[in-house]
């Protein structure tokens, strides 16, 4: 039995771990302890260790009577975390092991491990203050920000995100966007996580409308990254989604406004002009609807209304009599009349509008074969805008009365645009409108009275 329990003791000193046999009742006290032990605990020598009483080496009263009940219900403990003091009275962690047997037909006695496992804790620790600190900054971020796994199931979430949802933690952990979104904005946010989990590209500031819990819409602005393991595999996704509607609906106010000055801006030209003023809204229903069939974004899609908007607004200098004269134009009043394109970049010329406005209107008149004016530039110089507000023009001035003489008809019109197809006029947006008017059944759709 000594043989056995010395040799225990030299492989639990090798390894570190301390070694202790505790006498329990009338003689209690420890009756052997390994060198490891006493290294564990700070003591210099195991004598002085040997004096101590086991329960008086707790840090904590609590933890010494955790111990003790374990003990006495049963007989046993496996890896019992708590601090032991050392002996410079400063706690130190350890496991403690400890079985409760009899020692021939009296003594009962402890016998077990302690294993230092300080360095373990301050590990776990330091993890615990890292994840805290982490999902602290995550909460504390005004974004919605959620990490998902390589099937799009929500992993975790910050605070902002569950505010947001009006959703506990454990509501959304595991479900996915089909759990809380409608089911085309869950399909599209699926699809571009895929992306991300497929390609491993990032998708950065997307702008898109997402449906709260309170049924209201907003306005955000979505960032998806990839997610890696250690070993350079992607296993999810991270995504930061910003509330932009504050934004948007400021941006969209000062739209409305700069929209209302343009439609004051009309107001005055109808008083004067008021074919011209329905000529150019005609116009822009013609060509928004060709900018729609190409899928154009809303932004182009704006430039092309606009642009249809203002492309006359240089007749303004024109006096009436010439521009709704009827019968033929003398050289001279022609030539003024061609003047508006020049009158209109003077106009717009200096200001700055995010897309090439005033390109756009100075090739109105332009045509593919350079028999326009007032350049007389040719096809690759045209840009498409200007193709498109070519057509949109003929086609609308040529089914609309004016002063000087009756409307000349719909398939007036597309006679003359067939007639320059892919020489004058663009040929595919000459079939854009000959696909729109037969979608219309052939009716004009943008007269508005
Ligand atoms: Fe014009
Ligand atoms: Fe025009």
């Amino acid at each position: 039995m000594k043989d056995k329990f010395n040799l225990s003791s030299e492989a639990f000193d090798y390894l570190g771990i301390g070694f202790y046999k505790y006498c329990l009742g009338k003689n209690e006290g420890f009756e052997f302890i390994n060198p490891s032990l006493v290294k564990i605990l700070g003591y210099s020598s195991r004598a002085q260790l040997m004096k101590k009483k086991f329960v008086d080496l707790f840090c904590s009263v609590d933890e010494k009577n955790k111990f003790l009940g374990a003990i006495k219900k049963s007989k046993r403990v496996k890896f019992f975390e708590t601090s032991l003091l050392k002996k410079n009275n400063k706690p130190i962690w350890v496991a403690i092991s400890a079985f409760q047997a009899k020692s021939g037909t009296k003594n009962e006695y402890l016998e077990g491990l302690v294993e230092d496992i300080s360095l373990h804790k301050d590990m776990e620790e330091n993890i615990a203050l890292e994840r805290d600190m982490f999902q602290g900054a995550l909460d504390n971020m005004p974004d919605a920000i959620y990490f998902k796994d390589n099937l799009n199931r929500i992993v975790r979430v910050n605070q902002y995100y569950l505010q947001g949802m009006n959703k506990k933690q454990e509501d959304v952990t595991g479900k996915t966007d089909f759990d809380f979104f409608p089911k085309q904005q869950a399909q599209q946010m699926f699809e571009d996580d895929n992306l991300v989990l497929t390609t491993g590209k990032p998708i950065v500031g997307k702008i898109e409308r997402t449906l709260l819990a309170n049924g209201e819409w907003n306005q955000v602005i979505t960032t998806k990254i990839p997610v890696y393991d250690r070993q350079g595999k992607i296993v999810g996704t991270m995504g930061i989604t910003r509330d932009m509607t504050a934004y948007a609906n400021l941006e969209h106010s000062r739209f409305k406004m700069m929209m209302n000055a343009l439609v004051v801006l009309g107001r005055a030209l109808e008083m004067r002009d008021p074919y011209t003023s329905m000529h150019t809204r005609n116009v822009a229903v013609i060509a928004g609807e060709i900018a729609k069939v190409l899928g154009w974004d809303e932004n182009r899609l704006l430039g092309m209304k606009l642009a249809a908007e203002l492309h006359d607004l240089g007749k303004i200098s024109i006096p009436l009599d010439i521009l709704n004269k009827p019968g033929k134009l003398s050289d001279l009043e022609y030539q003024l009349i061609q003047k508006h394109v020049e009158n209109c970049c003077k106009l717009i010329g200096d200001i700055d509008f995010p897309f090439s406005l005033g390109q756009i209107i100075e090739q109105h008149h332009e045509r593919l074969d350079g028999s326009g004016y007032p350049h007389k530039i040719k096809e690759g110089d045209i840009c498409t805008e200007a193709r498109i507000l070519a057509v949109s023009d003929v086609l609308e001035s040529m089914t609309s009365h004016r002063p000087y003489r009756a409307a000349l008809g719909k398939n007036k019109a597309i006679e003359e645009l067939q007639k320059g197809y892919g020489n004058k006029y663009d040929a595919s947006v000459v079939d854009i409108v000959v696909g729109l008017l037969d979608k219309n059944d052939g009716k004009i759709f943008w007269q508005s009275n």
